[in-house]
């Protein structure tokens, strides 16, 4: 496509041309693991693209991609922009990559201002890799748990190893942090199809808490092991999954999601002995997310008890709710309005980002864009129309020029 396309165009093709990357022989979706070799593939598309528009591209140890317009006043704090390219497997290709790509274009038009601005990618997002998410962002914030890179995903292939594989050269000394962050993304929910608006600015980003859960119990023949007396460790799940639904249910916007279960050694013919299963909980407040959390253990071994197994529960990760900076959200919302724009404001129920530079002290706003088909997301579903997407670019471009200005 033409370098004179209009950026929103522009944008649906390239998102065309990243959903190849990943793309799995009879699934609609694209498929991209964080710090996998398809993730990193993505990314160097995307740093041949901030290089042709004439942006300084340099990687950090991390993974992290940046892509800088320097500012014309060397003290003046940074602007960045940015989002990930990772997806969930088989997800759709508008998570993630619509925040890069209107990033990538928003810089560029914004041009040169007294503050120097960033396109960031910052990788593993997701999360469901390794266990826990917003890998890079962390990195950036110095935020990574003691040990993280030696956690190892389910083949067995640690966070540095897989990092190592990337073979990324050169690498820049760590980047310090910016003063503030705009990271554009699609709403993932059906609010603004909903209210027939285009755009939203996040007011917060819910707080959210992983937990890895094990259930052990005894294995046995399928035949001749009578059902009383059995320690079924599945059964000890399932007893789970519906108690944490209605802990949840009882505490009012708070959710609980099992989306990863795993039978140790698996057989028709075997009763279950050991099973591991993910657990995310996320809620908008402090007080009921942590209502959630304490009663996880609890929980935990009473759906054993039922079962005859005993129950193990590690807290994995946790983020606490994240307001947005009153600061960029204005920013967010005058540009909107001065653009002829209405905009809505709405909390996040996704993690972001965003948030987790929000809790690292910088001024962070999000900028959303309507999802299509009800706001699937996390699906090959995802759909975002073009012209939302121009005026998220429009949005973003005088967003970034204000703050990057004062
Ligand atoms: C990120 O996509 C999340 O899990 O909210
Ligand atoms: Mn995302
Ligand atoms: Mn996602």
């Amino acid at each position: 496509m033409s370098k004179s396309a209009h950026p929103a165009s522009r944008t649906i093709e390239r998102l065309r041309q990243l959903a190849e990357i990943g793309r799995v022989d009879g699934l609609q979706g694209t498929t991209r693991p964080g710090l996998d070799l398809r993730e990193q593939r993505a990314c160097e598309l995307v740093a041949k693209w901030m290089r042709e528009v004439g942006l300084d591209v340099v990687w950090d140890a991390y993974g992290n991609l940046f892509g800088s317009l320097p500012g014309s006043q060397s003290d003046a704090a940074e602007v960045w922009s940015g989002s990930h390219l990772d997806t969930v497997p088989d997800g759709g290709s508008f998570d993630g990559a619509v925040g890069v790509l209107c990033s990538l274009e928003a810089v560029v038009a914004s041009g040169r201002r007294p503050a120097t601005q960033r396109v960031v990618v910052f990788r593993d997002e997701e999360g469901w890799r390794f266990g826990r998410g917003f890998f890079g962002s962390r990195a950036v914030c110095g935020r990574l748990a003691d040990g993280e890179l030696e956690t190892r995903d389910a083949g067995g292939v640690s966070v540095g190893e897989a990092l190592a594989a990337l073979a990324i050269e050169p690498v820049a000394a760590p980047v310090g942090l910016p003063a503030s962050y705009v990271e554009v993304h699609v709403e993932q929910g059906p609010e603004l199809e909903r209210q027939g608006l285009a755009l939203a600015e996040v007011s917060a980003i819910a707080g959210m808490a992983g937990f890895a859960i094990e259930f052990r119990g005894l294995s046995g023949h399928a035949g001749t092991v009578p059902m009383v007396g059995r320690s079924d460790a599945l059964t000890a799940a399932a007893e789970f999954v519906l108690a944490m639904r209605d802990a949840a249910l009882r505490i009012p916007g708070a959710v609980a999601t099992v989306g990863d279960l795993r039978i140790a050694d698996p057989a028709a013919n075997v009763i279950p002995g050991r099973v591991a299963l993910s657990l995310d909980l996320r809620a908008s407040g402090a007080e009921q997310l942590s209502s959630l959390t304490d009663a996880v253990p609890a929980i935990a071994r009473a759906a054993a008890a039922v079962a005859g197994c005993t129950a193990g529960a590690t807290p994995t990760w946790r983020h606490a709710p994240m307001a947005m900076s009153g600061r960029v959200r204005a920013a967010i919302r005058d540009q909107a309005q001065a653009l002829g724009h209405s905009i809505a404001a709405v909390p996040s129920g996704a993690g972001h980002d965003a948030g987790i530079m929000a809790s690292a002290g910088v001024e962070s706003g999000m900028l959303l864009v309507r999802s299509r088909n009800g706001g699937a997301s996390h699906s090959p579903d995802e759909l975002t129309d073009e012209a939302d997407i121009a005026a998220a670019i429009e949005v973003l471009t005088m967003t970034l020029a204000t703050l990057a200005t004062c």
